[in-house]
């Protein structure tokens, strides 16, 4: 791989959500602040919502690292596509609470309630982090509510942090969960990086990597992989490192963006953007071609007029 070529101690553009590659940016950071804010004054449901690949996961699991664990015990579910009894269990097993294999709901609910209490007692606030929470089927929202309806007379004793693409909110707008969603103190929206922020966001990776020589992706390289990927940070990762295998390829030390250009036709996810590229081109073209004959049509008119006058003229 290109890694000793650019003299890189790891790869720096992975897609796996690694903490140690965090980037603050703006939308980001804010949401890490609003949620630890949340989560220490205790409030019952928080939401996070942004597009795919826009680094839910990671922030995730950079809040999950952030908290004070003398504080927090913390669960996380990755994927909670589960029916409501299922979810209570995956929540007592990340927990660490032991139950019999046959319990019924209310016997679970009865134990993590008393989990719940022991906790308190102990000065620990459980906070359940669920990811991808818009797979989340409704009547599995309402046992969660069920679940979070558990409090003493000041705080709830369990806070729960949903992370979902937008579909999160058309499914919260359900009316036989709005309950729930009246629940929900805090919510942010993950937003895509801007120009400048894709600039530093590559420096900052390549940095983590390992990397210390001169500027790798020229600026008008940066420029060629925000205009495809849309700031989204897993399309600018795909690109990142397509665009630094090329550059390999060809020997070369610094990412032109003809290598971007080669990493873009190389990656399914970003066709789309080509193809309206492309289509706009021939629609231009098409436009110009048009625009160009009709401005000699009378001019072709003429010498064919002419043409049939003097070839069909019988005087
Ligand atoms: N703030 C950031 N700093 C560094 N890397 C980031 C950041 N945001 C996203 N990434 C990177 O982008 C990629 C996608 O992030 P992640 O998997 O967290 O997205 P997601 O929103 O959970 O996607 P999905 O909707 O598919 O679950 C990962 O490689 C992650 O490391
Ligand atoms: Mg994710």
């Amino acid at each position: 791989m290109y890694g000793s070529h650019f003299g890189l101690k790891e790869l720096p553009f992975t897609i796996t959500p690694d903490t140690s590659f965090f980037f603050a940016h703006s939308s980001h950071q804010v949401a890490l602040n609003t949620l630890l804010v949340a989560a220490r004054s205790g409030e019952g449901f928080m939401k996070v919502i942004g597009e795919v690949g826009i680094g839910k996961t990671l922030l995730c699991r950079k809040f999950l690292g952030a908290l004070n664990h003398r504080e927090f015990v913390t669960a996380y579910i990755p994927n909670p596509y589960l029916q409501p009894m299922t979810l209570l269990l995956a929540c007592a097993d990340e927990l660490g609470i032991k139950y019999p294999q046959y319990i019924n709901q209310h016997q679970l609910l009865r134990l993590l309630n008393r989990y719940l209490i022991d906790s308190y007692a102990k000065g620990k606030r459980v906070l359940l982090c669920l990811d991808e929470a818009q797979a989340i089927p409704i009547e599995t929202l309402e046992s969660l509510r069920l679940l979070s309806n558990l409090e003493t007379e000041r705080r709830k004793l369990m806070q729960v942090v949903l992370f979902g693409q937008p579909e999160l909110n058309a499914r919260l707008d359900n009316p036989s969960i709005r309950q729930l969603k009246q629940r929900i103190c805090f919510a942010c929206q993950l937003s895509p990086l801007n120009m400048s922020e894709v600039e530093f966001y590559i420096s900052h990776r390549l940095a983590v990597a390992g990397y210390r020589g001169p500027r790798l992706f020229p600026h008008r390289a940066v420029k060629a992989i925000y205009r495809v990927s849309n700031g989204v940070p897993r399309l600018v990762n795909i690109l990142a490192h397509k665009a630094l295998m090329a550059a390999f390829g060809e020997g070369a030390r610094v990412v032109a963006d003809r290598h971007v250009r080669m990493a873009v036709a190389d990656t399914e996810s970003t066709q789309g953007a080509l193809t309206v590229k492309a289509r706009i081109k021939k629609y231009l073209t098409a436009l110009v071609s048009a625009v160009t004959a009709i401005s000699l049509l009378p001019l072709t008119t003429l010498v064919l007029t002419g043409a049939t006058l003097v070839t069909g003229s019988p005087v």
